[in-house]
């Protein structure tokens, strides 16, 4: 009972989140945030839900040293990633690809740079039991967290007739995930109307980026992500990493990676799979010379020719999809 009105408070809750951000807009525009944030019929993000989510989330007790959480590499602080150009684990081992931002993965159909990952439920053990990163055996950690009266109850409240588990673990943390969305930027209030939320260099920046320099090819609607994975000819940096190919063996994959989002693009630096860029301006000449490594090029990767104020404009663009950061009240963790 409780639960369900919990559901409906979280269901209003979202509903009146979306409807604000897309008040006085043409609902159609693809731009502006979708109504509801989609999540699967068996796991409704009730209240308490994302609460307990929030905890497992921040919780350095999920993995094997007790001293790693999610929110180690996934920093709020940080947008939600970690500012190194590949991420450091366990016993300080460094991994080979750059810790992407949770904002959004809740519109993913695909988590991971390689698309691994379905849902964020599947997406969510993965780190803890990667030697790499959390390196915790997962009948362990359901052990561990049985044996904190905190969590007994948190979980009691949250999944009544599941109690704790590997599915309910993973459940409780995708919900909070699917709390963290990005909130209503300049871009999205020139969209609706005000002409003064853009300079005249960004407006220009967006004709560009969905023009001449074709980037939305690739980078669509709300989430500026297609759910796709492409070769962009990034610089090699190391080993070789073919990307998608490892999971769908097609030529056309080999070196693909997913196209992340471009929400609150300016906060979470290094870019690329592999960190290859410190900066947009980086990111913007990349593009610009068509990419740097040639083999199994995407089709849609071309030498723009743009000039110095066009890449400018392309830049100030994509710093206007920065909101204000959502807020967020650090969660004290159930005492052992
Ligand atoms: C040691 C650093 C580290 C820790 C700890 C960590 N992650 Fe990650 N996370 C990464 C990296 C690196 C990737 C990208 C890996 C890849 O694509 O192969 C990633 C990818 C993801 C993605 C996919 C995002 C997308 O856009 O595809 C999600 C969601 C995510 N992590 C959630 C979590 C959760 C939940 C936890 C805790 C249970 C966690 N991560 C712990 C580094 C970390
Ligand atoms: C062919 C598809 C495609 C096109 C065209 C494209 N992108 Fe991308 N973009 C991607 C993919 C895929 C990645 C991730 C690549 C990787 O890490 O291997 C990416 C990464 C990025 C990143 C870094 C994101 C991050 O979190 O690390 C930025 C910024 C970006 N693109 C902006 C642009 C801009 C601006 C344009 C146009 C000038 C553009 N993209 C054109 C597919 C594309």
């Amino acid at each position: 009972m409780i639960n369900s009105i919990c559901k409906y408070l979280f269901l209003g809750f979202t509903l009146m989140m979306a409807l604000s951000a897309n008040a006085a807009s043409k609902k159609t525009d693809p731009y502006l945030r979708p109504i509801p944030v989609p999540y699967p019929a068996d796991n409704v993000p009730t209240a308490e839900r994302v609460e307990l989510g929030k905890k497992l989330f921040f919780d350095p007790r999920l993995s094997g040293s007790e001293w790693i959480s999610c929110a180690t590499c996934h920093n709020p602080a940080l947008s939600w990633s970690d500012a190194l150009p590949t991420m450091i684990g366990n016993k300080m081992a460094k991994g080979n690809r750059s810790t992407p931002t949770i904002l959004n993965t809740a519109y993913n159909k695909m988590q991971f740079w390689d698309g691994r990952a379905g849902t964020l439920e599947e997406q969510a053990l993965g780190p803890i039991q990667a030697p790499g990163e959390m390196h915790q055996d997962l009948d362990e950690l359901v052990k561990r967290l049985t044996a904190i009266e905190g969590y007994r109850a948190a979980f009691d409240v949250a999944y009544p007739d599941e109690g704790i588990s590997k599915q309910t673990i993973a459940k409780a943390i995708a919900s909070f995930e699917r709390s963290v969305v990005s909130t209503e930027a300049p871009f999205d209030r020139w969209r609706m109307g005000d002409q003064k939320a853009l300079s005249e260099s960004a407006k220009r920046g967006f004709k560009l980026f969905e023009g001449k320099a074709n980037c939305a090819a690739c980078h669509q609607a709300f989430n500026f992500a297609d759910d796709g994975f492409h070769n962009i000819g990034l610089p090699m940096s190391g080993q070789e990493d073919v990307g998608r190919f490892a999971h769908r063996k097609v030529k056309v994959n080999k070196g693909a990676f997913k196209t992340p989002t471009l929400r609150d693009i300016d906060l979470t630096a290094p870019y690329m799979h592999n960190g290859a860029y410190n900066t947009l301006d980086e990111v913007v000449e990349h593009y610009n010379k068509g990419g740097v490594t040639l083999d199994n090029l995407d089709p849609n990767m071309k030498p723009l020719n743009l000039n110095d104020q066009e890449k400018k404009d392309i830049v100030a663009f994509l710093k206007s999809l920065t909101g204000k950061p959502m807020a967020l009240v650090v969660p004290i963790l159930p005492v052992r």
